[in-house]
């Protein structure tokens, strides 16, 4: 890995094994990108690479060779001078003008990865992963000053960007777009793949071609959002899971984010990410400055499972931090399906007790243990345990929890307010609302204006002193609805484009704090299920509760679809009751696991209803997670088969060191008389002899290559090619398969 910087023609390259990223100072002083793709050698210069030319009808600087910036590839540009697609950048500035002209003053490489203040972000352990190239461009008529960071790291197909602005003139301006990113590429020859969705549905990857013009994935919802990701991927269309080119775009944030790929009518694609424009706007006066967040960039010739497997191993090792991040995860019970908010202290024991003798080793409560909050309606934000519904309060539960042998976790939903609560009555002004307008509300309740220091410092103190009286392991922080009426009355009215982005870093203020001063203690992210699941809080909480849908086949769906960009380790997956909640479907218990098991594993349901049979099953679920959670978690994953475009799905985790690995494969409807089915696998040592045993008893050895080439037969009619059995017909059906290489 290195970064190379050709002084006497203005080039720099970055470069490791799996990718090249060169970009060049212009003749006119503006940053120009020349390559990004499969690594290539060295060179002093690229020049044959730069397109510069004023095509008719194009606007140029004459005095500097006709230099048009729209048929430029650039590095962060702006809209205005002769740019007419949607730039990086926009500055108000305080004569009116939102012309920007941002030239090259200099740059410098440093070992390592500086941290980003306030903000989550990628990061290094030792200086030697990493590079980081810092480009400066300066605007000399308002004095602002951009510097783009890229880090390259060892051994990674990954770019991180980031921008950080400073006014260096005299008068304060106003930021109106301030991308993370944006990258020109030199043909639109691609399909695009978004994550799309809503509540209880979320992630669901949506692939077209690249159609002339723009089109974006977006969020003006205050948080990441149920119905779109900050993630994309650009692929060939030739790409598929195994082979071809794919990149990925993945935006460090949770708020309101814009991610947009414009196809021009020269065929160059621009792909710009970063904090949406729309309703944003910050005041910098001089002197000051602003950090955008993180946007992480993987390039891969070898198809989407490379791509993914490069974020997930980004995510895990230098995205997610503290003691949880390498550690498998605790197999937990939550009450919410189990109970809503019908509980005392009593029952939740009871419920605890029966799940410590399957085996699980942490209990949560939920919803419902404070305040009013006997419904939805009341109570919210009075983090104050209901005595009636627990004499001893959380600490007197979690003290009986924990003397039973299980650890005990905790919900919180910080961010949020019911008028009908104590902290409403007391402090009306302390939630988002518009002055003169009647405020919406969602769920019943009011988003607190974290944008404002003593909200989140008030909500701090009564959080982290249940924390330390209580003996609590684990954190469920949830948030229920988008914002609405985003005003602060705390800001000026200059000011106030700026509350969207102060409400996130309240939101990373406060995981900051609350996870550096109680470090064991694992946090979960949670939205209404999925609908802040983004790289910016893994940052924080190393796993995210994936969605509120709990019915093993939409679990399938979301969870495969959620892989594109975030690993196993990082979804929590639970076991909930039939008829699901949700959907009112039934699935067997087997299917229900084997689906849940490919994240962080739980159960949601009240394991004494269940027959002594399916305890007894439940029993067999949580061994086989215990034993199976470190391949599962932290080995490589591989979609096989996508439900999205078949009657099946199948996945796979390969160890390390491919002695051993995992397949699931799942039938979603039961067919008559069907076709004879095959599932190549991936990931395995070819030359391997592997004994590969079905979940049901069958066994028989095979050579990786066989594995991969011929595959593995799934088909009900063949079956007994691994054994002599033929498969229980049925709907929702799935079988594991666990490989184990011969010595
Ligand atoms: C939404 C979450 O996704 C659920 O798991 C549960 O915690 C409820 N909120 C509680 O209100």
């Amino acid at each position: 890995m290195r970064i190379d910087v050709h002084e006497k023609s203005g080039t720099f390259h970055l470069h490791n094994d799996e990718l090249s990223y060169v970009m060049k100072v212009l003749p006119n002083g503006h940053l120009g990108q020349l390559y990004f793709g499969a690594p290539i050698h060295d060179r002093e210069d690229f020049d044959y690479l730069l397109e510069i030319c004023a095509r008719s009808h194009s606007a140029v600087f004459e005095d500097e060779g006709f230099v048009s910036l729209e048929h430029v590839k650039q590095e962060y540009p702006s809209y205005g001078n002769s740019d007419f697609r949607e730039g990086a950048v926009e500055i108000l500035q305080s004569d009116g003008s939102r012309i920007s002209d941002l030239r090259y003053a200099g740059c410098r490489t440093e070992h390592g990865k500086p941290r980003l203040p306030g903000l989550p972000a990628t990061y290094t352990e030792h200086d030697e992963e990493a590079e980081t190239l810092a480009v400066t461009l300066r605007d000399e008529k308002d004095g602002m000053e951009v510097t783009l960071f890229y880090t390259i790291f060892e051994g990674a197909g990954v770019i991180a960007r980031s921008a950080r602005l400073e006014n260096r003139g005299k008068e304060p301006v106003h930021i109106e777009r301030a991308m993370s990113l944006s990258l020109d590429l030199p043909d639109a020859s691609y399909d695009w793949i978004q994550l799309a969705g809503s509540w209880a549905r979320e992630r669901t990857p949506l692939r077209q071609p690249l159609h002339s013009g723009i089109q974006a994935v977006e969020s003006l919802r205050g948080h990441s959002s149920h119905q779109y990701n900050p993630f994309l991927m650009l692929v060939r269309p030739e790409t598929g899971e195994d082979g071809g080119e794919a990149m990925g775009f993945c935006l460090v944030y949770s708020g309101n984010f814009l991610a947009q790929i414009q196809a021009d009518t020269y065929g160059v694609t621009r792909v710009t990410m970063g904090i949406h424009p729309a309703w944003f706007s910050w005041k910098l006066e001089p002197g000051e400055s602003f950090q955008t967040p993180e946007a992480v960039i993987v390039y891969t010739d070898q198809g989407l499972n490379a791509m993914s497997q490069t974020f997930h191993r980004l995510f895990r090792d230098r995205l997610a931090r503290g003691a949880w991040k390498n550690r498998v995860r605790p197999i937990l019970i939550n009450n919410w399906e189990a109970t809503y908010f019908d509980f005392d202290e009593p029952k939740l024991l009871t419920i605890a007790e029966k799940a410590k003798e399957e085996g699980v080793e942490l209990f949560v409560l939920d919803d419902g243990w404070f305040g009013a909050r006997r419904n939805d309606r009341a109570g919210l934000g009075d983090w104050v345990p209901a005595e009636e519904l627990l004499p001893s309060g959380i600490a007197g539960l979690s003290k009986k929890i924990t003397a039973m042998g299980l650890s005990f976790g905790l919900w919180f939903e910080p961010e949020m307010v019911n008028p009908d609560s104590d902290l409403y009555r007391a402090h009306p002004d302390w939630t988002l609302h518009a002055p003169g307008r009647k405020p919406t509300t969602s769920r019943h309740q009011l988003v607190l204006d974290f944008s404002r220091p003593e909200v989140v410092d008030y909500v701090h103190g009564l959080i982290s002193a249940i924390l330390r009286e209580a003996d609590i392991s684990y954190v469920k922080w949830d948030m229920n609805r988008s914002i609405t009426e985003c005003y602060s009355a705390a800001l000026p009215a200059d000011r106030e484009g700026e509350v969207f982005h102060r409400y996130i870093l309240g939101v990373y203020d406060l995981y900051e704090r609350l996870t550096s001063e109680f470090p064991e203690i694992l946090f979960e992210s949670c939205a209404g299920g999925g609908g802040r699941f983004d790289a910016g809080l893994l940052y924080y909480a190393p796993q995210g509760w994936t969605s509120d849908d709990t019915d093993a086949v939409e679990r399938i769906r979301i969870q495969y679809g959620t892989s594109y960009a975030y690993p196993l380790s990082s979804m929590g997956s639970h076991v909930s009751a039939v008829p699901n909640h949700q959907l009112r479907r039934i699935t067997p218990l087997k299917t229900r696991a084997d689906v849940a098991y490919f994240g962080t594993y739980g159960y949601e349901l009240d394991l004494n209803r269940l027959s002594a049979e399916e305890q007894d099953q439940v029993k067999d679920c949580t061994r086989f997670m215990k034993e199976h959670r470190e391949l599962i978690q932290y080995g490589t994953f591989y979609r096989l088969r996508s439900p999205f475009e078949s009657n099946e799905a199948a996945w796979m985790v390969v160890s390390g060191d491919r002695k051993e690995a995992i397949v699931a494969y799942y039938q979603i409807l039961s067919t008559v008389n069907g076709g004879f089915l095959r599932l190549p696998l991936r990931g395995l040592d070819p030359d391997r002899l592997y004994h590969v045993k079905e979940d049901a008893g069958a066994e028989g050895d095979f050579y990786g290559d066989e594995l991969m080439h011929a595959g593995l037969v799934t088909s009900d009619e063949t079956s007994q090619k691994i054994g002599e059995r033929i498969r229980p017909a049925g709907d929702f059906r799935s079988t594991l398969y666990l490989l184990r290489a011969k010595d």
